[in-house]
């Protein structure tokens, strides 16, 4: 069975997903949607994707640039069978009605309140949860790289507490007129919404977060303490945990991984289908200690990528097509060029 999936908004998660849609034998790309004809437009046509009006867009100013329209979004949405939402922050609720009348199913993102779907995703925590539901919702980056670890700590330790500070990028590379370029910003919201969120997934899960903003556009670090209630052995344990897990990457001492930017630039040297992008959640071997019961560890996400996987295993959930979490997961990163577990 082949799922028609339209993508709309295609900015920095929603030119992501519908190359990703492309590259799964089960899923056809209906097209993409816009607002203005930028320079995206015009690759987008490139590789052969159909583009479509989105919201308060003007058509003249596409016919100006030379770029063709196929329709408006409302027009893809029809032909769909799943669509993809990638708009701005809260404009997926906007855009929700419109997916109602033509009665597709939807996927949100995580700039969307979790009451926009049925069920908020993370396909290595609750695939099962959005099978052949009509809404769902990928939780941000932030969440998705918390929900991944706990996913994996949870079930294998118990988790008694769990804080989160975490070390936000000001800015995603493309986005020039975002800062800070200098200075380090709390995020005065105490606890950040990022634990609240993980427990719309993990509802009982004892995490509190707080977070800062800093002048970076690679990528977010989250430094991580959790009070385990069944210590492991010993860290190496634990390590082997997230190694044997998809979706996590463990550089080691050697490698001189020393922060973000040498993360960026493996991703980048990988190369493979996967945009150069970083979809795993990446730490550091020498990164993690344990004393006791208490686990301190580093992660890094990548937060232009890290949900797209996600966003796939989204559309095989609520379309029914893979019976369980592990086969889409494998599928989907088979497609992606993200390495299997050791
Ligand atoms: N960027 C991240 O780090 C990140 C990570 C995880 C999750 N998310 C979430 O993913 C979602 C998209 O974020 P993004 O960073 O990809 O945003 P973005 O780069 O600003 O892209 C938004 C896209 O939506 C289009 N758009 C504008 N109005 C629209 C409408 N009414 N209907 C449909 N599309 C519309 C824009 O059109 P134009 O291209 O014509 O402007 C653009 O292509 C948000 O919920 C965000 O919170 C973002």
């Amino acid at each position: 069975m082949t799922v028609k999936v339209a993508v709309h908004g295609y900015g920095t998660i929603g030119k992501r997903v519908a190359d990703a849609v492309t590259r799964q034998s089960d899923m056809k790309l209906v097209g993409v949607a816009k607002t203005r004809p930028s320079h995206e437009a015009r690759s987008a046509l490139a590789k052969g994707y159909k583009l479509f009006l989105a919201g308060a867009g003007q058509r003249d100013a596409f016919d100006r640039a030379g770029i063709p329209l196929a329709g408006t979004a409302a027009e893809m949405i029809r032909e769909a069978d799943v669509v993809i939402d990638c708009a701005p922050d809260k404009v997926g609720r906007e855009n929700a009605r419109l997916y109602q009348e033509a009665k597709v199913a939807a996927i949100f993102q995580g700039g969307e309140k979790a009451d926009i779907a049925e069920v908020s995703f993370s396909a290595l925590a609750n695939f099962e949860a959005a099978r052949g539901k009509r809404t769902v919702r990928v939780v941000s980056c932030n969440t998705t790289g918390i929900a991944r670890a706990a996913a994996v700590l949870e079930p294998a330790f118990g988790v008694a507490h769990w804080e989160a500070t975490i070390v936000r990028r000001g800015a995603d590379p493309a986005e020039s007129h975002k800062g800070p370029i200098n200075g380090i910003l709390p995020t005065f919201k105490l606890p950040s919404h990022h634990g609240p969120d993980v427990k719309s997934i993990f509802p009982s899960l004892p995490i509190t977060t707080i977070a800062m903003v800093v002048p970076t556009t690679l990528m977010h670090v989250h430094v991580n303490h959790v009070k385990l209630t069944r210590a492991p052995a010993s860290a190496s344990e634990v390590l082997e945990r997230f190694r044997k897990t998809p979706r996590f990457h463990l550089f080691r001492e050697w490698e001189g991984v020393e922060g973000t930017p040498q993360v960026m630039e493996f991703a980048r040297d990988r190369g493979g289908p996967g945009r150069s992008d970083m979809m795993e959640n990446a730490l550091w071997e020498n990164g993690l200690r344990l004393d006791g019961p208490d686990l301190y560890f580093f992660q890094a996400i990548h937060q232009e990528s890290i949900v797209v996987p996600e966003n796939i295993d989204a559309i095989r959930a609520t379309m029914n097509l893979a019976p369980d979490a592990a086969t889409s997961i494998a599928q989907t990163d088979r497609s992606l060029g993200i390495p299997a577990p050791e």
